[in-house]
């Protein structure tokens, strides 16, 4: 499973740069994309720059050209709830543009004009991963899930972020997440949106900003790797194969004979398995994966050490 993860800003991606290994890096339409591995999960790093369009334009080719399945953006946010607190968690339940704006022609605010469709549901997997991620930080840091709301703004006025929430019922506020929600469901790719309060978006958010980001991007970043680790840790059996392979088929005999289930990947059907393979530095198959680890060819003594890692 090839996880895209996407931050705005540098704060916003440089632990996760520490923590990749096996990077490679591909440059498209200006942005810098990252492919690598982190926690054990195959994962695409990159940093959207600030605001909507940035960030819708890095979720397609995120989708389109690295084939990710899931994607999660990271980062900081202006708290609209009154009990949020500087340093915080929200994992987003939906994300809305709070800044689309056509209610002289009779819509609410918010509404993206003659389609049902405005409020964008991130993933239920993705979000209960990301609470119980959250279980693992120091006690007093709230993580919550609500509705995080996107514009091409910087909301720093108590007035402003007063109708935010009332007008929306919204927990914070920042500049990219509801496009790459709706990105995400208009290609059908799971998303979920994890931010960390850097400031409350009143008069005083651009000082605690710039104060906060950098300890919020931590924060939001120890919530994405304990995501990642906890999927890494009951991480599947895959089995990467072509239908005609004889190998292949005593691979599947073999997990078969043993109850032990697993998912089959046809290297035939998709030039990202092909790739997956190849990372972990074979060309033929099959090659058996669990988490990081992998076993290349029907070989049962080392599949039987696999499946013991599980
Ligand atoms: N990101 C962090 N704080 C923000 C705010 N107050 N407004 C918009 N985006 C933000």
């Amino acid at each position: 499973m090839r996880i895209g993860i996407i931050g705005a800003m540098d704060e916003e991606i440089a632990l996760y740069m520490e923590a990749m290994e096996q990077t490679t890096k591909t440059v498209k339409a200006g942005i810098t994309y990252y492919a690598g591995v982190m926690e054990g999960k195959e994962v695409v790093l990159c940093k959207s720059g600030v605001g909507k369009v940035n960030a819708a334009v890095t979720t397609q080719i995120l989708i389109d050209t690295f084939q990710v399945e899931r994607v999660i953006f990271t980062g900081v946010a202006g708290a609209v709830h009154p009990d949020l607190n500087i340093g915080d968690i929200v994992v987003s339940t939906d994300c809305i543009q709070h800044d689309i704006d056509v209610s002289p022609l009779g819509f609410a605010p918010g509404q993206i004009p003659f389609t049902e469709q405005w409020i964008w549901s991130a993933d239920q997997d993705l979000i209960q991963q990301a609470i119980d991620a959250g279980k693992e930080l120091d006690a007093g840091i709230q993580v919550v899930s609500g509705r995080i709301l996107s514009g091409d703004q910087f909301v720093a006025s108590r007035e402003k972020v007063q109708w935010l929430h009332e007008q929306f019922q919204a927990h914070c506020t920042e500049m990219e997440g509801a496009s790459v929600g709706q990105v995400c469901a208009m290609n059908g790719v799971p998303f979920v949106v994890v931010r960390s309060m850097s400031d409350k978006a009143d008069g005083s958010a651009h000082v605690n900003f710039a104060e906060f980001t950098k300890l919020a991007s931590e924060r939001s970043y120890a919530i994405v790797r304990n995501m990642l680790k906890a999927t890494s840790q009951d991480a599947g059996v895959i089995v990467y194969s072509t239908k005609n392979c004889v190998d292949c088929n005593l691979v599947k005999e073999w997990l078969k004979a043993k109850g032990i289930s697993f998912e089959v990947r046809d290297v035939m059907t998709s030039r990202a398995y092909q790739e997956e393979v190849e990372r972990f530095g074979f060309m033929g198959v099959p090659v058996t994966v669990v988490g990081d680890k992998a076993v290349k060819g029907y070989a049962p003594s080392e599949l039987e050490e696999l499946v013991g890692s599980k």
